[in-house]
């Protein structure tokens, strides 16, 4: 069975994606809003976290109320555009760890090149959220999924802004026990690889490399 494709339907994802497609939009706005979706995105990722209980006072009597169980978890942005993601994830999930996989695509072969690699210690025992803005061949992600594989992870979802059908179905047929967060999926992807009608190069509008 394929992973499950969660697709964001919330006015206020909506809304704040129309502003990243804007190209008259500020590096700046750009930066903070990718950093919204994050952690509107985030809030549906987690949604199965495992809780437990505490007993707390309120002002009015003692009571078990939930707590989270404190499952160990990890963000993975995929270098550089996937960074703009970390800070929504950290301010839902402040004690999540934070591992970096480093990825450029060949813009000829649109084949993604790891160029560095650094993750917490545990991590095969974390449940991991890998996070990038854009899902558009799948290469990056499908092969990010794979080096976490390769650490030992068995409990991976995939986070990202916007995805082309062309990169879930990737996702889906490489690895079927991963589940994609997206805030929307596009149309297609156009001849340089691009997601149409999309919002451009994530990573460029973030640094304002561009
Ligand atoms: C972008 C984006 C993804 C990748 C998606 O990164 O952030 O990582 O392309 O494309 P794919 O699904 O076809 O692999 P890019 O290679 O532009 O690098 P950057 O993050 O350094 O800008
Ligand atoms: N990477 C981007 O940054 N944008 C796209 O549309 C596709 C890949």
């Amino acid at each position: 069975m394929n992973g499950k494709v969660h697709v964001m339907d919330h006015p206020l994802v909506a809304h704040k994606l129309t502003i990243l497609r804007d190209k008259e939009t500020s590096v700046k706005d750009f930066r903070e809003i990718v950093s919204e979706i994050g952690m509107l995105i985030t809030y549906e990722a987690t949604r199965d976290l495992p809780l437990t209980t505490r007993e707390v006072e309120t002002p009015i009597c003692k009571t078990d109320a939930p707590t989270l169980k404190g499952k160990k978890f990890a963000v993975v942005p995929i270098l550089r555009a996937g960074l703009g993601l970390v800070e929504g994830v950290l301010r839902m999930v402040p004690g999540a760890r934070v591992g970096h996989i480093g990825l450029y695509r060949n813009e000829e072969t649109l084949e993604p090149v790891k160029y560095f690699c650094k993750m917490p210690k545990d991590v095969a025992e974390r449940d991991v959220l890998i996070v990038d803005p854009m899902l558009a061949t799948g290469g990056s992600a499908d092969a990010a999924i794979g080096f976490m594989k390769e650490y030992g992870c068995t409990n991976i979802k995939l986070m990202v802004l916007l995805a082309a059908p062309e990169g879930i179905e990737r996702i889906q047929k490489s690895h079927p026990d991963v589940d994609i967060y997206c805030g929307a999926v596009d149309e297609k992807l156009n001849d340089k690889g691009y997601i149409v009608p999309g919002l451009g190069d994530a990573g460029d509008r973030i640094f304002g490399t561009k």
